[in-house]
């Protein structure tokens, strides 16, 4: 064995030893800021979502991980399955950082042709595309990288003859890879982040790739641009598709911090163009708290697309009040898009519908049960429906005590939709109280879906085309619903709350597919 085996052989037992002596620490999901919904590692670090994959019934959910502690370093891929995208298993890390070599962001792919090799003969196997980040004698580099799996994702070999793309820089990343149906061969959409540029590539093995074009500098160019992914959206009746892509930024997002910005446009196997129609150019996500979210490989032909991001911001990641974790992720979201007469919109529907349970309506205040208002469980899932508004601002107000809350309104003076999460508790940091808010548009209805868990409030507005994701730290459990302008004339109005069963509480639920 060499010098170089023996020392990658240590890393890994190392990593191995630590991941079991995680799984073996007691966890309740029951600690303070435990999301009950959305997804969160059992302890330690995470940042974006990796490799999104649906393959033999299970969706694997990988993330950029630290096995040794709550703080970004050690970049590995953490590892989660599901059978229904909400009850999250969590097995040992995928890939673990080796030789300094850092595993960052990026895509699982179905070989189903074993186009890559690297499948038992006639057979199919996964294919892991990320970037490496590391020091190299060059210096500092990223590279695109491959490993793979013939075993459903249990366990991975990287690729003797990695990196299959180097640019010899510093920053190179994030690759999103995706099979094109119609050119019968694999695209990278990888980021050159400090040039603001999309590089698209292809390739017939994975191994090899043909630089095709670039997209961009375009829309908003500040900070660096991560995470790309180029996909295919369905309208809402699913009768038409549109091309879309969308990316990460960071900072200086309008939101302060991390952001993420979509293009819609066409792609004809080579290049990208972004579409000059009203609406082409938007926010995936109008909350200071969704970044890096990626779409699923592999879904069903006729699904509508799957979008899971890490609900964080790179401003105050490091410092968000929870342990033994640190990071979670959203939500998914079923993708589609809309075309009415305000333009085209990205529609992000969440997947939650599964965890409803006992349910009440709501009405709208009276002035004796205006002080009152609802008592809800978290998590819950609120759904309101104002009809033409009686008053320039409304919306409602979740509080945990008389002195906190979090606002979550309408206000039809400025044209905004928004979040105000000044007044909900804990401050993290002085960019985290921040009131967000997202364009209005005329024709578009004032309703208004949210998921609150533990320590977030996921929003979707106006037909779902809006969404905005913020986290929030109350310093109680307890949550009161009041809708406002509580004196006012009551507009037409409908709402409906569903407390949410926690996603931890069902494991045996999630049953798998087939062994560990
Ligand atoms: C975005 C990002 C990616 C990178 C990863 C490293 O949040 O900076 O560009 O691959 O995180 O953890």
């Amino acid at each position: 064995m060499t010098k170089v085996r023996v020392c990658e052989w240590v890393v890994t037992a190392i990593i191995a030893v630590h991941s079991l002596s995680a799984r073996g620490q007691a966890s309740t999901y029951n600690e303070p800021y435990r999301p009950q919904v959305h997804f969160s590692p059992r302890s330690n670090w995470t940042n974006d979502p990796n490799g999104l994959v649906y393959y033999r019934g299970e969706y694997h959910l990988f993330f950029q991980y630290n096995p040794f502690g709550d703080e970004w370093g050690h970049m590995s891929w953490g590892h989660a399955v599901s059978t229904d995208l909400l009850h999250w298993r969590e097995l040992p890390v995928a890939i673990p950082e080796q030789n300094g070599i850092m595993i960052f962001t990026g895509s699982v792919v179905v070989d189903r042709t074993n186009s890559s090799g690297f499948c038992a003969p006639g057979g199919e196997c996964l294919v892991a595309v990320y970037t490496g980040d590391g020091n190299t004698p060059e210096g500092h580099r990223e590279t695109q990288n491959l490993a793979y799996s013939l075993d459903r994702g249990r366990t991975w070999t990287k690729y003797e003859k990695n990196p299959v793309l180097d640019l010899h820089l510093t920053d190179f990343r994030d690759p999103g890879v995706f099979w094109d149906e119609a050119a019968r061969r694999w695209i990278m959409a990888v980021s050159l982040p400090k040039e603001h540029k999309v590089r698209l590539y292809s390739s017939t093995n994975l191994k090899d790739w043909t630089q095709l074009s670039d997209f961009g500098p375009a829309g908003d160019v500040v900070g660096v641009w991560e995470c790309p992914n180029l996909l295919r959206v369905p309208s809402e009746n699913g009768k038409e598709s549109i091309w879309a892509l969308k990316v990460g930024l960071n900072p200086g997002a309008p939101q302060g911090g991390s952001g993420e910005q979509y293009f819609f446009g066409s792609f004809d196997g080579k290049n990208f163009t972004a579409s000059t129609e009203a609406g082409a150019h938007g926010w995936t996500n109008y909350g200071k708290d969704d970044y890096c979210a990626i779409s699923y490989n592999g879904l069903p032909k006729g699904e509508k697309p799957v979008l899971i991001g890490w609900m964080n911001n790179w401003q105050y990641a490091s410092k968000v009040p929870t342990q033994p974790w640190r990071g979670q992720m959203s939500l998914p979201r079923r993708l589609s898009f809309v075309r009415d007469a305000a333009g085209l919109a990205l529609k992000q529907e969440p997947v939650v519908a599964p965890l409803r349970a006992k349910s009440f309506p709501l009405s709208w205040p009276s002035p004796s049960s205006s002080s009152r208002g609802e008592s809800a469980e978290v998590p819950y899932e609120l759904d309101l429906q104002f009809g033409h508004p009686s008053e320039p601002i409304f919306g409602v107000r979740l509080y945990s005590d008389e002195q906190h809350w979090t606002e979550i309104g309408f206000d039809t003076n400025k044209k905004e939709f928004y979040i105000d999460r000044t007044r909900s508790g804990t401050t993290v940091t002085a960019d985290f109280p921040a009131r967000t808010m997202a364009p209005l548009a005329d024709g578009r209805p004032y309703d208004l879906r949210l998921i609150v868990d533990r320590s977030s409030v996921e929003a979707y507005a106006q037909n779902s085309t809006i969404a905005m994701t913020n986290l929030i730290y109350p310093l109680s459990t307890n949550s009161t619903i009041r809708l406002f302008p509580q004196d006012a004339k009551p507009p037409e109005f409908s709402g409906r709350v569903w407390e949410l069963k926690s996603i931890w509480g069902q494991q045996s639920s999630n049953k798998q597919v087939g062994g560990r």
